[in-house]
């Protein structure tokens, strides 16, 4: 509907590689003993457990960071994988996805964001 109402005002072209639906994270924790088993033969990154309290692995968190569209804050890890979203709220998770970032984007924490520019976490090292 959104794509017509635009065609009505705009020349649009057709992207061939166009996604029209794309697979969401999968949620290991509310998968049957089986699947998880299966999943973590595949992948050793799905036995990782990084939040504790939501029972999110770090291959969740990987694709959250890999998504087409790129994210690298915390809430925007946050908002798609479900971690820190715990009793803890992030108390144990927090550095360990700190470490994903540092790892798959190469950020230095100082780099590192809450939601963008002005949220940032760390100032620096203290050793
Ligand atoms: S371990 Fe992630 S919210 Fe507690």
């Amino acid at each position: 509907m959104v794509r017509d109402i635009i065609a009505n005002k705009e020349d649009l072209i057709s992207k061939d590689d166009f996604i029209a639906q794309r697979k969401g994270i999968v949620q290991f924790r509310e998968l049957p003993a089986e699947e998880k088993q299966a999943l973590i033969k595949e992948c050793p990154e799905y036995g990782e457990i990084v939040c504790r309290c939501e029972g999110i692995t770090k291959k969740e968190i990987l694709d959250a960071v890999n998504n087409p569209l790129g994210v690298t804050t915390l809430a925007g890890i946050k908002y798609r994988a479900r971690a820190m979203m715990g009793r803890c709220q992030g108390g144990y998770c927090l550095t360990r996805i700190v470490d994903i970032l540092k790892n798959e984007k190469g950020l230095n924490p100082e780099e590192i964001t809450l939601r963008g520019k002005n949220s940032k976490l760390f100032t620096g090292q203290v050793k």
